[in-house]
């Protein structure tokens, strides 16, 4: 796979559509099935907030080769509201999800890099990285 891929989130069912692409490109990649796993589980708490708080976004993925690493990235990318506190929704128990990914502390801590960026009234840029070892 050279070029990125992307699923459009909409509605509830495209968060599938996004883990099921996630997931046969992690395997592609090498990944085992507990990392497989956890990057699933990040991708569908992405694809949940898009769909729960800007109502339409992006998932896509890439594909990263250095020379002494290959890794996966999740791009997660919505025109939505924003979110106005950043380091506030990073807390653990700001998150309402409870789930076994605990919203965005849990992507973090799921995946190995994660970067945030979001203006409020434009949208929020989520990018997140793992390594295959
Ligand atoms: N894409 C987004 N656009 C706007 N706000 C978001 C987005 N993602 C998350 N948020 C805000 O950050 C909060 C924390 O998100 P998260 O950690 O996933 O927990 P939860 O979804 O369970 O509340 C959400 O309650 C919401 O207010
Ligand atoms: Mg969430």
């Amino acid at each position: 796979m050279n070029s990125q891929s992307c699923v459009s989130i909409q509605k509830e069912w495209d968060i599938v559509a996004a883990r099921q692409m996630g997931r046969e490109i992690a395997k592609q990649l090498g990944f085992g099935t507990v990392d497989q796993a956890r990057i699933t589980t990040a991708i569908s708490e992405l694809a949940r907030n898009i769909y729960l708080y800007a109502g339409e976004g992006q998932i896509c993925f890439e594909i990263v080769e250095t020379l002494e690493q290959k890794g996966m990235t999740i791009v997660a990318t919505d025109s939505g509201p924003g979110i106005e506190d950043l380091s506030l929704v990073m807390q653990d128990g700001y998150t309402t999800s409870g789930g076994l990914g605990a919203g965005l502390p849990g992507v973090r801590r799921l995946m190995d890099d994660f970067d945030m960026e979001s203006e409020v009234g434009h949208g929020t840029r989520i990018v997140t990285t793992k390594w295959v070892r």
